[in-house]
């Protein structure tokens, strides 16, 4: 089932989100449907709190782009309960854009490597530094987790530059190819 994004301005986006247990209901289903919203709004991330829920669960699909990347070929993952434990102080800037912010695309600096613990889908843990494009986009989504967007990481400068965009955003003024969540 493809699930409504909520857009820039819903409260949701800005929550705290919480942990959750391993019987939370309906998980593998949510899951599942994470992905499927995912794939039709043409991401390769996606945190629970961009489908309305402040929960501690995001999902990454690189299968999309491994055309280009194979070593991505077949990589969708859920990520339960995530934590960013430390970063490396090589840092890196890339363009960055999100499905709660439809037509936005900013370059963002942030570490090129990471390490990270989290839950897999099958509730294994697991404990790793991540580099390279999975660590931008984990840094990304797990941001979603604390309530934190990327422009949230952009220059006085640039923000002004975005803001009246952000601004429509807030009163519903979206341009997507995807169902949204926002204020009409
Ligand atoms: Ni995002």
């Amino acid at each position: 089932m493809i699930l409504p994004m909520y857009i820039f301005g819903q409260p949701v986006l800005r929550k705290q989100t919480e942990d959750i247990t391993p019987d939370y209901p309906g998980l593998k289903e949510l899951i599942s449907n994470m992905f499927e919203t995912l794939k039709k709004a043409e991401g390769v991330g996606l945190a629970a709190p961009q489908i309305g829920l402040a929960i501690r669960l995001a999902v990454i699909d690189l299968d999309v782009i491994s055309d280009d990347n194979p070593e991505f070929k077949g990589f969708l993952h859920a990520y339960i309960n995530p934590r960013i434990l430390e970063v490396g102080e090589e840092m890196c800037s890339m363009e960055e854009g999100c499905l709660s912010i439809p037509g936005i695309h900013e370059s963002v600096k942030r570490p090129s490597r990471i390490h990270v613990k989290y839950l897999d889908e099958d509730m294994n843990e697991h404990d790793e530094w991540v580099d390279g494009y999975l660590a931008r986009v984990m840094q990304h989504e797990f941001d979603h987790l604390d309530g934190k967007m990327f422009v949230d990481h952009l220059s006085a400068f640039r923000k002004q530059l975005i803001k009246s965009k952000l601004l429509g955003m807030t009163k519903g003024k979206v341009n997507c190819g995807y169902k949204v969540k926002a204020n009409r």
